[in-house]
């Protein structure tokens, strides 16, 4: 439990071991449920609540800062990170509203059987009065589900985004420092969950380009004094702007990929081109993911089995697809020992990724020297195309 700001405090919880979320991704820093705590002159707010594994710790920092009522209970995400204790919230305060727009109001019933007479039902751009404070609130939706929404305490200029802007980081800083090793965490927490609407983010930054903001106080991870930081990274991410990197997921069985590949990285280097291989087995996707947020070029690589791909690069394709990448060039590549449909098979499953193809590089066994002049033809089809976007000279 903290003061981050006059009158508003952290009461969230840490949870520095979990090690998967939505037992998908994987939390190489642990993280945090952020709750706040606002005391205004005349009412009290909670902005969220933490998961229900976490359920003492928020009760505690209550208990600390002396909390004996809680008028509102403010819901930005039904996701049960956040909203899993308001129903033991609303327990412990009967006299407690939750506060949410009328999406959520449905979803908080359907998933946590909250009654619609314990919510009210707030319009865009409505304000809450707490007396000497004011919460405006704006709906930004699919910053994970489709009713998220932010608030903003207009006399502190203090948004709270909800996942937006979130990183899944347990620390026990509670500032965010804007090095590059943050950026690396926002960018995969956002690669995850946010970059298949890259569209809809476009429209949610230009509401929050309207503000003043002094402070972003997000529902994981840290919080921004610095509120540029995060908002320049997202505006970045979600342009059509794309870096010098390919993106080589791979898996090999017998070497022969692995020689392709590290030979086809080789020869990206030589040409001024970044390569990022990532071996499947063994992957941590969220590294996989983030790179994907705004690398030109993906090349899925990997051996023929059973006359298709290796089940580890299918599943690749497939989370890539979902993930649905600005990347601007895809191709693939690989080995196999007789025939098979591993192309066509890769290609049907990345309809998602609007990308030009490069023209696929399958080899026969293990590769030989004529083999390896391939790659690099293939290596130089890159860089031509690496050039036609001005990412190289
Ligand atoms: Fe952090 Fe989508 O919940």
């Amino acid at each position: 439990m903290a003061e981050i700001k006059n009158n508003i405090y952290y009461v969230g919880a840490k949870d520095w071991d979990r090690k998967f979320f939505d037992e998908l991704v994987p939390l190489s820093e642990g993280t945090t449920y952020n709750a706040y705590f606002i005391k205004g002159s005349e009412k009290n707010v909670l902005i969220d609540s933490v998961d229900p594994e976490k359920f003492d710790t928020l009760l505690s920092n209550l208990e600390r800062l002396g909390v004996e009522k809680i008028d509102y209970i403010v819901s930005l995400h039904c996701e049960q990170d956040h909203s899993g204790c308001i129903p033991v919230i609303l327990q412990e305060f009967p006299e407690c509203k939750v506060v949410t727009n009328e999406k959520n109001c449905g979803l908080l019933q359907e998933h946590l059987h909250i009654s619609p007479e314990q919510i009210q039902v707030i319009e865009e751009w409505e304000t809450l009065s707490l007396g000497d404070k004011t919460l405006q609130f704006f709906f930004i939706p699919w910053v994970h589900w489709p009713e998220t929404m932010a608030a903003y305490l207009q006399e502190d200029k203090v948004l709270f985004p909800c996942d937006m802007f979130g990183s899944h980081y347990a620390t026990s800083e509670m500032f965010a420092k804007s090095d590059a090793y943050q950026l690396e965490l926002i960018k995969s927490y956002y690669a995850e969950i946010m970059m298949p609407y890259k569209k809809v983010i476009v429209k949610n930054l230009e509401k929050i380009d309207q503000l003043d903001i002094d402070m972003i106080a997000a529902s994981h991870g840290p919080i921004y004094d610095d509120p540029q930081f995060p908002i320049n990274a997202y505006k970045d991410w979600v342009s059509d702007k794309v870096t010098n990197h390919v993106v080589i997921p791979y898996i090999s069985m017998h070497h022969s990929t692995r020689i392709m590949v590290e030979h086809l990285i080789d020869e990206l280097t030589e040409r001024g081109i970044h390569a990022r291989p990532y071996n499947l087995i063994g992957c941590d996707i969220s590294q996989l993911a983030s790179s994907l947020v705004d690398s030109a070029t993906v090349v899925l690589a990997g051996p023929q089995i059973l006359a298709g791909p290796h089940p580890a690069l299918a599943n690749a394709a497939f989370l890539a697809n979902m993930l649905k990448p600005k990347t601007k060039f895809v191709s693939i590549m690989g080995s196999y020992g007789w025939g098979g449909k591993m192309v066509e098979k890769l290609k049907a499953a990345i309809p998602n990724i609007k990308a030009e193809l490069i023209e696929p590089l399958m080899i026969k066994g293990m590769p030989r020297e004529d083999d390896l002049q391939l790659i690099n033809e293939f290596a130089d089809k890159i860089l031509e195309k690496h050039r036609s976007e001005g990412l190289v000279e």
